[in-house]
């Protein structure tokens, strides 16, 4: 599957849950390429540190996304293709959601983050027209406090009232996120079947739910 994390506010989790799933993949056996368009390099940098077998990071210059995607894709190299983009809108945005299975938009509980959410709403909606693609995406909650506030109650009223789709799992303020960009080692590793190890289980256990009840929805209308 090809999974993209994208929004075009800076540090609202993208990186983060990026390498989080990427990692999850991989150490399932699967092999992975996780593609970081983020000119400052944050996951290329965090690979490094401790390599995960079958996880390639490549960052790539957006200039050439568009033809090291397509030799990727069609080398048959790997399973799986994370997508980490820039907090900006620029065309990599757009190429890349073209090309998803599914677009995660990590957004805090805040009101400018909301906002932010929505702009890559409308573009997802944009590219869904021009591609005729479906392109699912889902609203991640991120940096969550554990104990809910008016403000995480706000946020939840906010995305119901205007029908943004969520995922069931949001990823709780945790020193584990923060942590693997010191170590380089994902959750899954450092608290694995707990905390944020069991929320990282959780959100890929419902970005397979939603990319294979979309695969099977365009195979019905294909056939
Ligand atoms: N659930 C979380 N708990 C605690 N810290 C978090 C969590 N998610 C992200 N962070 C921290 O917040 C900071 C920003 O996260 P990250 O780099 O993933 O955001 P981003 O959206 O990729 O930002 P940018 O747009 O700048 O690339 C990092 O220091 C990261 O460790
Ligand atoms: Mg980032």
């Amino acid at each position: 599957m090809i999974v993209t994390f994208a929004s075009s506010k800076g540090g609202v989790g993208k990186s983060t849950t990026c390498a989080c799933i990427a990692a999850a993949l991989a150490l399932e056996g699967a092999r992975v390429l996780l593609i970081d368009l983020d000119q400052n390099r944050t996951l290329d940098r965090w690979a490094r540190k401790a390599p995960i077998e079958n996880l390639t990071v490549a960052a790539i210059d957006p200039q050439k996304f568009g033809e090291f995607f397509r030799e990727a894709e069609g080398s048959g190299r790997y399973d799986h293709i994370c997508i980490d983009l820039p907090g900006s809108r620029e065309v990599t945005l757009f190429k890349a959601l073209a090309r998803s299975d599914l677009v995660v938009i990590p957004a805090q509980a805040s009101e400018p983050d909301l906002r932010e959410a929505l702009v890559v709403i409308s573009d997802i909606r944009d590219v869904r027209e021009t591609t005729s693609r479906p392109i699912p995406y889902r609203l991640l909650l991120t940096k969550v406090y554990p104990l809910r506030t008016r403000v995480a109650d706000f946020a939840y009223a906010e995305l119901a009232r205007l029908g943004v789709p969520l995922f069931r799992t949001a990823l709780v303020e945790r020193s584990a996120y923060r942590e693997m960009f010191l170590n380089g080692q994902p959750p899954t590793i450092t608290e694995t079947g707990k905390g944020a190890g069991a929320e990282v289980l959780s959100l890929l256990a419902e970005i397979r739910a939603i990319v294979e009840e979309h695969g099977t929805e365009e195979l019905r209308k294909a056939g």
